[in-house]
């Protein structure tokens, strides 16, 4: 059963142990293949999160500005998304279209990710689907409209959350992990992925 803060569903706890380490070695796979690459926003500014992604397209920002590509900055083509990941978004959001690219962030211990909106995508009726491995984070969900109250909860290794509807536009991000609070890990920090419909 999910629970819901402002439209967003959070499934605490989905992915058990076995699972989450089986997800974490196909993040390896594709790691491996497509090297994680630090980031750079439109102004210059260096992301904290270290990001590469799987599927037809990824999502790049760099001085051009963010957008989807069907390339790795290093020129190779992104590596299909494991099933172990697919398997999630069909069994939370089972309606939706399959998923074309899962972006894969790695927070080091100080990594964080500002408050923000998901709106790259073509079509914005379907859902984005979010899974925590490693250590817990501090996620801060606010309002459609930028500023206004906002809401905070801890994400744990194996949540996976759902942003749709209403909720898809939502802004969000990450104020800081908690390193050391999971062992899944070889290190402290912790891997989000994010399944979405790009195109
Ligand atoms: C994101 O919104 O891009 C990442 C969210 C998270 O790390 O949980
Ligand atoms: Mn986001």
């Amino acid at each position: 059963m999910a629970r819901e803060i402002r439209g967003f569903r959070i499934f605490d706890g989905m992915l058990g142990a076995t699972a989450q380490r089986d997800m974490v070695a196909d993040v390896r796979r594709v790691v491996r293949a497509a090297p994680l690459f630090a980031p750079v926003t439109a102004r210059g500014q260096a992301m904290s999160v270290r990001m590469t992604s799987a599927g037809a397209r990824g999502w790049v920002t760099d001085r051009r500005g963010y957008r989807y590509q069907a390339m790795h900055p290093g020129g190779m083509p992104w590596p299909p998304i494991p099933d172990s990941i697919l398997a999630v978004w069909n069994a939370v959001v089972p309606q939706a279209r399959s998923p074309d690219t899962c972006l894969i962030n790695w927070y080091a211990p100080a990594a964080r990710m500002g408050l923000h909106q998901d709106r790259d995508e073509a079509d914005l009726t379907q859902p984005v689907v979010s899974i925590s491995l490693g250590d817990d984070a501090l996620f801060r969900i606010g309002n459609t409209e930028r500023g206004g109250r906002t809401e905070s909860l801890w994400l744990r290794s194996g949540d996976v959350l759902v942003m749709g509807g209403a909720a898809r536009l939502t802004y969000h991000g990450v104020d800081r992990i908690a390193p050391g609070t999971s062992t899944l890990l070889d290190a402290p920090g912790r891997i989000n992925l994010t399944l979405r419909v790009a195109g």
